[in-house]
């Protein structure tokens, strides 16, 4: 199948990024910026890809560079900072490659240089969130690095106030309860992997509670739970009761990274056979609170990312992205020179468990390939009209995210708005009008690649019909990125 795209103007998003920015401001060059849109949006991505002419061997390898975009009354203002990482500055003042990566970057020097090498870089690239008066940079096998939500400043690993361990991992994929038991919070994990793995499941209030005299960023309830088998989880889906994780059927070789000729990453493969299962953990609070988890076998597939969750009668309900298989680049393959037709799409699917007679059903809801999918954050974990994803241009086929699609998950209708044919979209970040009432009321970001001038737009979308707003060509070029997140004013 043809391309749709170029792939020169894809390829030249990946790139260091070469500049710091502070409050710089920054103008719509089309349209105009909604008045009532006051907070900011971080971004996190790999900002560092190369180094003394020596390419990561994959973009997820890339140090972690965090933009921040500040809407206020006078306008859009721009800044950004590398995560000030253990890693980051030995490199920076070494002017080389001093650590491998997971997905399969290299020190120079060959297998003998890399072989039991066993460090972790931890990059802080994955997502970027706020708690309390921290903001944290989140990379998914070791703990968060806390900035200035600002200045953008890093102030080092933070330990959630003697929540973790040093070193310990705490997951890229946070959830924001919108107040399903009394009071916002965020609920998130942590995994430790082997032949069991045990979750921490871990939730923390995000708003002072002046009755109760609890602050954001207390850590409100805490559970651990054993589970057999090697556990690969990225994200995880909550509903009012459950916290719902999906272990795909994968195994991990150790062996190849020990000696040096893979990346921890590139050692995991799908497990040939083998069944994935649902782990569905009970909430604090909730309905099942104290119960053991539920284990329930779940369809085949490989899973990065959940949509949402919600709960209907005896169903918990779970929408993912499905790829037929696990899409990695193997220790021979360059990422600038991958081919997209041969590497699975993601769709999205939704599987409905039942809980009493531990089976599962699924839909597929989309046929166009997709990533980085969310709903109204007001609708986390409860039943949602409508979602918002990045998608390839073209209908069927994998191809490079190019386009945003509104899905109306009850009937299929839906709005595309398109970058192609020489821009790239990121994740789609849904923010709400204030007081709306309707589900699709506010505002879609999204910071695109524009291949013609080779640096990146925020692109704001209205979010029910996804007709353009405004247009701001950003003075930075920002790689193709992956998680961020909205913070009100
Ligand atoms: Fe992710």
């Amino acid at each position: 199948m043809t391309a749709t795209y170029n792939r020169t103007d894809w390829a030249s998003a990946f790139r260091n990024v070469g500049q710091e920015l502070s409050d710089m401001p920054v103008k719509a060059s089309s349209g105009s910026i909604p008045e009532a849109l006051i907070g900011t949006l971080y971004r996190n991505g790999p900002g560092r890809l190369e180094r003394g002419g020596q390419w990561v061997h994959h973009p997820f390898d890339g140090d972690g560079m965090v933009t921040a975009l500040r809407f206020h009354q006078q306008g859009v203002s721009l800044t950004n900072r590398f995560v000030r990482t253990e890693g980051w500055l030995a490199e920076e003042k070494a002017d080389k490659v001093l650590y491998r990566g997971v997905f399969g970057s290299q020190k120079p020097g060959g297998v003998l240089a890399n072989a039991f090498d066993l460090r972790l870089k931890n990059i802080a690239n994955t997502h970027v969130v706020q708690l309390g008066d921290q903001l944290l940079a989140l990379w998914e096998a070791a703990e968060p690095h806390a900035m200035d939500p600002v200045s953008l400043e890093t102030k080092g690993i933070s330990l959630l106030d003697g929540v973790l361990r040093d070193g310990e991992a705490f997951s890229a994929h946070p959830r924001f309860d919108p107040g399903h038991h009394g009071s916002p919070r965020m609920v998130t994990f942590g995994v430790k992997s082997g032949p069991r793995s045990t979750i921490r499941l871990m939730e923390f209030a995000t708003v002072d509670d002046p009755s109760s005299g609890i602050k954001a960023g207390k850590l409100l309830h805490d559970r651990s739970d054993n589970f057999p088998g090697f556990a690969f989880l990225h994200d995880f889906a909550i509903t009012p009761n459950w916290a719902i994780f999906l272990q795909n059927a994968i195994s991990f070789n150790p062996l190849p990274f020990v000696f040096g000729t893979k990346g921890a990453a590139q050692c995991l493969q799908s497990k040939a056979g083998g069944i994935a299962q649902f782990w569905l953990v009970p909430r604090a609070e909730g309905k099942y609170a104290g119960e053991k988890p539920r284990v329930i076998p779940a369809p085949e597939g490989f899973v990065f990312h959940h949509l949402n969750a919600w709960e209907e009668e005896d169903d918990v309900v779970v929408e993912s992205i499905y790829y037929s298989d696990f899409p990695s680049i193997g220790p021979d393959q360059d990422f600038q020179e991958i081919d997209f037709n041969l590497i699975p799409e993601g769709l999205l699917e939704r599987c409905i468990i039942n809980l009493t007679s531990n089976s599962v059903k699924c839909q597929r809801l989309s046929e166009r390939c997709c990533e980085f999918a969310m709903v109204n954050p007001n609708n986390e974990g409860i039943k949602s009209s409508y979602c918002w994803m990045a998608v390839a241009d073209k209908e069927q086929g994998n191809d490079p995210l190019q386009a945003i699609k509104k899905l109306d998950l009850s009937n299929g209708e839906k709005f595309i708005w398109s970058a192609a044919p020489r821009g790239f979209v990121s994740e789609p970040i849904m923010v709400p009008r204030a007081g709306a009432i309707k589900e699709d009321d506010g505002w879609i970001l999204c910071v695109v690649w524009n291949g013609a001038r080779c640096a990146s737009d925020l692109v704001i979308l209205n979010a029910n019909d996804l007709s353009e707003q405004a247009v701001l060509e950003l003075p930075l070029a920002i790689p193709h990125g992956l998680h961020g997140s909205w913070v009100d004013a």
